[in-house]
């Protein structure tokens, strides 16, 4: 066995494609800048004594690597739960799954419970700064997409003009329910409506439009945005606070993928997967103040944005 010494990037002036090439040959991975000592071994590898550093280079394809083999281990296992989603993928192209629409409104005001009581302190904190968009001298007025059974009524400060809108009118009997709780506001209507399109309500007609977990599921995320755009009256302000896909070095970015297909359809149409954050930001708000928190919810909803952009 033979020893010698070599000084990485300063006597061999090694590039990081090269001590990348060392670095696998020694399979430990050293070598940055340091003396490095190194012996060959009977089989002709190398064999390094020293502990140093992989460069940026070697961890970056190490790191492709592994994100390589995950993406095709979610593939393949978004593949499997496609497979058990097949009844409920049939049911759905043969237009059975409105039925679900029916029931969901039930399923929604109890899971809006739940979340409103973990999610009351942030929920409390956005809403909170909603009257500095009031007109001097006037009433807030409030426009929110997909209302659902009305879980943020309770966070509008009194006085307040409500424009309810949601595609499902099924929702309409949990809604006035909780209208009836919330004596603190006006309602004006209820519209049966999708983001995408709010042809009822005039240009430039409400101070604040909210949307909370809902750009989950519109078809069109940049069309209800610039639906929300035409209504919003020049200094009004967009509220929002959706859950997002998590950052994809973690397992629940891993989970998020593969449970997607079942999730969208107890969601209602809910994808977990969508990276909300930036359709705000391409959306031409004059400002926008937008977070990223972690929600403690289940591991598939902790990734939300909160915040608002005021047009
Ligand atoms: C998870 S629920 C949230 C309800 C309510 N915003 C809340 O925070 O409790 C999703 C809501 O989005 C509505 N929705 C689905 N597609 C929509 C669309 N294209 N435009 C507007 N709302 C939609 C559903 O009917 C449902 O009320």
């Amino acid at each position: 066995m033979k020893d010698w010494k070599i000084k990485v990037n300063s006597v061999l002036q090694l590039t990081p494609g090269h001590v990348c090439f060392l670095s696998k040959v020694l399979r430990d991975a050293p070598a940055e800048g340091a003396g490095l000592l190194c012996r060959s071994l009977p089989c002709g590898a190398l064999s390094c004594s020293d502990k140093l550093h992989l460069t940026p280079r070697c961890r970056r394809s190490r790191a492709t690597r592994s994100s390589a083999n995950m993406t095709l281990a979610m593939t393949l296992w978004k593949a499997v739960v496609n497979v058990l989603c097949l009844p409920l993928h049939l049911m759905h192209a043969m237009g059975l799954y409105n039925i679900y629409k029916r029931i969901f409104p039930m399923c929604q005001s109890s899971f809006s419970i739940a979340y409103n009581t973990k999610m009351h302190e942030q929920k409390k904190e956005l809403f909170g700064s909603l009257t500095q968009f009031t007109k001097p001298g006037g009433r807030l007025t409030l426009l929110e997409i997909g209302c659902g059974s009305g879980t943020n009524f309770q966070y509008y400060p009194p006085g307040c003009k409500v424009i309810c809108t949601d595609p499902n009118p099924h929702f309409e009997k949990y809604l006035s329910k909780t209208m009836a709780d919330n004596d603190h506001l006006s309602y004006e209507r209820f519209v049966v409506a999708t983001g995408e399109d709010l042809g009822s309500v005039g240009h430039e007609s409400v101070d604040v439009v909210v949307c909370t977990l809902v750009l989950c599921s519109v078809n069109d995320i940049p069309q209800t945005l610039r639906e929300v755009h035409r209504i919003l009256r020049p200094g009004g302000a967009f509220y929002f606070m959706e859950h997002v896909v998590a950052d994809p070095s973690t397992w629940s970015y891993f989970f998020q993928h593969v449970l997607q297909p079942l999730w969208y359809y107890f969601g209602d149409g809910c994808e977990v997967i969508r990276e909300t954050w930036k359709h705000l930001e391409a959306a031409g708000f004059s400002d926008l103040k937008l977070r990223h928190i972690q929600a403690p919810l289940v591991f598939m909803l902790k990734p939300h944005i909160v915040g608002y952009g005021v047009k």
